[in-house]
């Protein structure tokens, strides 16, 4: 991120980090919350937005993390959290107009923050593109399988080969013409490969070796992502993330697995270049 007295990077506003792809069950959420809670940690002041307002996984994780620490008597930092709905309204126009007006309503009230966390949701719709056109860094997690390149590329599955960018890439793309245009600064748009499993190795491979041909071509950062672990879904029912395991009450036994994962997520943080902190074993 851009260096300087202001940890949001910027000359104004909150640094804004947008999770975004058009695939559900990739870990944009399970991401989103990670962050919030590593740069929390970091002392920052953090706000968040969720934009997949209908799923509502950011916000249920928020107030799981407040209902967990409430009933064990824990401090647990939280986030200023705003939900935005899709609006309804008798055209197109209007129903957009009123999206962009409860977006900027909540961007104001977290005008504040250091760093605004947007969520989006698994589909392309106005709002999740709005979001799009906000981030400085844009983060989009990708299951790590062959089959799941084609969020960012038309694949030739047999030669594996990439064919062309997919709707997704000219999206984002055009958000980013969009933002060039308000003279605002780049978009860093880093993609994460998530849910790595020591399995396949020749696959892993193949997708690594494509990513590294897309990246140059579509302009994107790779990123390490975390590994496949079970953890993940026993964390969610109370909001924590794999940072909040030292916390005393926490309930959740702290593993080799775990050291091992809070370090995947450091590492990221730090390949992002978020935080000040560098992976080490200690952590
Ligand atoms: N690295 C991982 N290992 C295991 N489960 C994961 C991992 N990342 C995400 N998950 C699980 O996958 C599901 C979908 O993740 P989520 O973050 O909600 O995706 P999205 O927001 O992109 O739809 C959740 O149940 C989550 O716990
Ligand atoms: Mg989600």
């Amino acid at each position: 991120m851009d260096g300087g007295s202001n940890p949001g990077g910027s000359g104004g506003g909150p640094h804004v980090i947008v999770l975004g792809n058009e695939k559900g069950g990739s870990g944009k959420s399970t991401t989103a919350m990670h962050l919030v809670v590593a740069l929390m940690k970091d002392g920052h002041r953090v706000g968040t937005i969720d934009l997949d307002a209908r799923q509502g996984t950011l916000s249920r994780q928020i107030e799981n993390r407040r209902a967990f620490a409430e009933a064990n008597g824990l401090k647990l930092e939280l986030p200023e959290h705003c939900r935005v709905h899709r609006a309804e309204a008798d055209t197109r126009e209007a129903a957009e107009a009123d999206e962009s007006a409860r977006l900027q309503t909540a961007l104001g009230e977290l005008s504040g923050c250091d760093f605004v966390v947007v969520d989006t949701p698994g589909s392309d719709n106005h709002l999740s593109r709005l979001g799009h056109t906000l981030a400085d860094t844009l983060i989009t997690p990708l299951n790590d399988s062959f089959l799941d390149l084609d969020l960012l590329a038309r694949i030739d599955h047999d030669a594996r080969k990439i064919l062309s960018p997919s709707v997704y890439s000219q999206m984002v793309w055009e958000q980013r013409q969009l933002r060039a245009a308000k003279g605002g600064r780049p978009i860093d748009w880093i993609v994460m490969r998530n849910r790595l499993s020591h399995i396949d190795a020749r696959n892993k491979r193949d997708v690594g070796r494509l990513l590294e041909d897309l990246a140059s071509r579509i302009r994107f950062r790779l990123a390490p992502g975390f590994g496949e672990r079970v953890v993940f879904r026993e964390l969610f029912p109370k909001g924590l993330t794999l940072l909040d395991l030292r916390e005393k009450g926490a309930g959740v036994a702290m593993s080799m697995s775990h050291v091992a994962a809070r370090q995947e997520v450091r590492a990221l943080l730090a390949a992002i270049g978020l935080t000040s902190e560098v992976p080490s074993a200690a952590q």
